[in-house]
């Protein structure tokens, strides 16, 4: 087994701060509304693909756990997407590491499949554009295709791929998780959005008033302006969560202690703290601020009352390839020449 045969990459996850909740009717797992997030770096997934012509079915390790049945699927569906494009069959072996925990109910699917479309197309040496890696992942989880880019990333509603917005270094913030509640997720996001679409009466509001609070949140992106990327982000969550709970039997992510520190986020800001709250598919808060406010807002967040925890991140890089030894060795060898 010759380097050129294994691929190594690595990509940080994002947290939307104006969120896509929806698929669109064209199908290919296109989005219904379009998308802003911020790359965060402190939650990164390395992930390494290895071609193996003695293997008969892929193997997919992650956390040193053997996936099987739909978890699988989806990291084998991807190989067969690129597999395709370069006319191989060759099975693989695919290990990937979360430096996060998984256990605090964080997705991982966004730096997951990012990291996995760059190590994949690295291992059958396919030389593919962050465009085209984002369009990949984007049609294993949508979410993904915006980890391939740093900083601030847009996915336009029923866009193929992702694209930046701005680079990290646009914009000094920090997003503080706060771990509310550590266990798996009763509802994917995937199932849930599909329910969500078919029994929700609010459904046809939020297709309506999303793009309004995508436009919000990335004027006040651009401008660095943090109350008005506060006040649309909360409004666009709240809005995604009204929906999703209007729906019947309802998928109802948030806490107790979601909804205090809702209020509490509301009335510090309200007093001058620059903090904002979103939530995904999940009870967990993320806390946008400034850069110069973030001890004050982990200590708040730290002795809040039902916090378990709290991962506090910057603005993070693009998805990029990890540089094999080989790579590195030979490297060497051309600079001592
Ligand atoms: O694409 P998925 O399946 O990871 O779903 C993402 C859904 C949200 O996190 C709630 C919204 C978003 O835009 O990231």
């Amino acid at each position: 087994m010759t380097d050129d045969r294994i691929g190594r990459a690595e990509a940080c996850a994002n947290i939307a701060l104006s969120k896509y909740w929806g698929k669109s009717p064209r199908g290919d797992n296109l989005t219904a509304v379009p998308s802003l997030s911020l790359t965060l770096d402190g939650l990164r997934t390395r992930t390494e693909v290895q071609l193996d012509r003695t293997l008969s079915t892929d193997e997919v390790w992650l956390n040193d756990k053997r996936l099987e049945g739909e978890e699988a699927r989806r990291v084998v569906d991807l190989l067969d997407r690129l597999r395709q494009r370069r006319g191989t069959a060759d099975r693989a072996r695919v290990t990937t590491k979360n430096d996060f925990p998984t256990a605090a109910g964080l997705a991982s699917s966004a730096s997951g499949f990012a990291a996995l479309a760059v190590a994949a197309s690295q291992a059958l040496g396919l030389d593919l554009s962050s465009s085209e890696l984002s369009a990949e992942a984007r049609r294993s989880s949508a979410s993904a295709a915006r980890s391939l880019f740093g900083g601030f990333a847009e996915l336009p509603a029923e866009a193929d791929s992702a694209l930046e917005v701005a680079p990290p270094g646009h914009w000094d913030v920090a997003m503080l998780v706060a771990i509310v509640d550590a266990a798996k997720k009763p509802v994917g996001s995937t199932q849930g959005m599909l329910h969500t679409q078919r029994t929700s009466p609010l459904y046809g509001g939020w297709l309506e008033a999303a793009p309004k609070v995508h436009l919000e949140v990335r004027e006040g992106v651009l401008a660095r302006d943090f109350a008005r990327v506060a006040t649309a982000m909360e409004h666009g969550a709240r809005l995604m969560h009204a929906t999703m709970m209007t729906s019947e039997p309802a998928v109802l992510y948030l806490r107790g202690t979601t909804v205090e520190l809702m209020h509490e986020i509301t009335e510090r800001r309200r007093r001058g703290s620059p903090e904002a709250y979103t939530m995904d598919a999940g009870p967990n808060v993320k806390l946008l601020t400034e850069r110069a406010h973030v001890a004050e807002a982990e200590r708040f967040l730290r002795e809040f009352p039902g916090v378990l925890g709290v991962l506090v991140c910057r603005p993070g890089p693009p998805a990029s390839r990890l540089v094999l030894d080989g790579e590195l060795a030979q490297a060497r060898r051309t600079e001592a020449e």
